[in-house]
C-alpha cells in the first residue's frame, strides 16, 4: 500500500491579527523549512490573514487555508466566503464541519457534504472533522456516532474523491480540554473511519484534541494515525515546530 504522507495542520481559530499572522510565519519559516522534507505542513487562519499568510509563505512549500468556506460560488449570502473566493487567494485546504462550528453555528452532516463538494470542484482539499460528545464516548458510541458523520456528509463522493480528502479525528471532549484521547483508542477509532466508507483507505486521517509536543510522537507512533490538527499548541511558532517534530522522527519507525 502506498505510504500516507504525514500531515500537521494548524488551526488557529478565532487568533491573531494580519500582523501577528506575518511575525508567526516570519519565525516559524526557518524552523519549519527543514521538517518539510518528511512531513506536510498548512497553516489554517482567519479569513482576513489569508493574504498576509499568503505573502509571508511565498517561495516555501507550507501550505495555508481557511477554517470554514461556503458552498455558493458568490452571490447575495451576507458574511459568507465562498471555495471559489479560497482557491483565488490560493489556498490549498479547508476545514469544515469543525465540532465548533457544528455547535455553535448550525453546520450539520448535510451542509458538510455541500461544502465538501464545493472545496473540491476548486481543487482544494477539505480536512473534514469528525467526533463524538462525551455522552457519546461513555454510552460506547464512539464507532457508530463518526460513521454515522461520515455517511451522512461524504456518503455520495466518489472512491476516488474520498482519497484526496484529509479526515480529522477530534473527539469533542478532548478539545481545549488538555484531555487527549488515549492514543490506542484514537487509533482503533481511526482504524474504523478508515475501513467505514470503501474509499479512505488512501486517505489522510488526523487526530485532534490536545495534541502537544509531549504526545504528539504517541500518537503518530500508531499505525492509522497520519498526524495532527493542532489548536492550542499550534499558537506558538515554536511549540508547533516542537509538536511537530517529535513526532516526525516515530513515522520512520513504524
Ligand atoms: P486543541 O488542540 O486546542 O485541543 O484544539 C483542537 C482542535 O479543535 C483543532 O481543530
Amino acid at each position: 500500500m502506498r505510504r500516507r504522507r504525514p500531515l500537521f495542520a494548524a488551526n488557529w481559530k478565532m487568533h491573531k491579527s494580519p500582523q501577528e499572522a506575518r511575525a508567526y510565519v516570519t519565525a516559524f519559516l526557518p524552523e519549519a523549512e527543514s521538517l518539510v522534507a518528511s512531513v506536510d505542513i498548512v497553516l489554517l487562519a482567519p479569513f482576513i490573514d489569508l493574504e498576509c499568510v499568503c505573502d509571508a509563505l511565498s517561495g516555501s512549500t507550507i501550505g495555508f487555508g481557511a477554517q470554514d468556506c461556503f458552498w455558493e460560488r458568490e452571490g447575495a449570502f451576507t458574511g459568507e466566503v465562498s471555495a471559489s473566493m479560497l482557491k483565488k487567494i490560493g489556498c490549498s485546504h479547508c476545514v469544515v464541519g469543525h465540532s465548533e462550528r457544528r455547535r455553535l453555528f448550525g453546520d450539520t452532516d448535510e451542509t458538510v457534504g455541500r461544502k465538501v463538494t464545493a472545496l473540491l470542484a476548486e481543487d482544494i482539499t477539505p480536512i473534514v472533522c469528525v467526533g463524538e460528545s462525551l455522552d457519546e464516548n461513555r454510552a460506547g458510541r464512539t464507532a457508530e456516532r463518526v460513521q454515522e458523520q461520515l455517511r451522512a456528509g461524504l456518503g455520495y463522493l466518489s472512491d476516488a474523491e474520498r482519497a484526496v480528502l484529509v479526515i480529522a479525528y477530534e473527539p469533542v471532549w478532548a478539545i481545549g480540554t488538555g484531555l487527549a484521547d488515549n492514543p490506542k483508542s484514537a487509533n482503533n477509532t481511526i482504524q474504523t473511519i478508515r475501513s467505514a466508507a470503501g474509499g479512505l483507505g488512501e486517505a489522510r486521517i488526523l487526530y485532534g484534541g490536545s495534541m502537544t509536543a509531549e504526545n504528539s510522537a504517541a500518537f503518530c507512533a500508531e499505525s492509522d494515525i497520519d498526524g495532527g490538527l493542532v489548536g492550542s499548541a499550534s499558537l506558538d511558532p515554536n511549540k508547533f515546530v516542537r509538536l511537530i517534530a517529535s513526532a516526525t522522527q516515530v513515522f520512520d519507525a513504524r
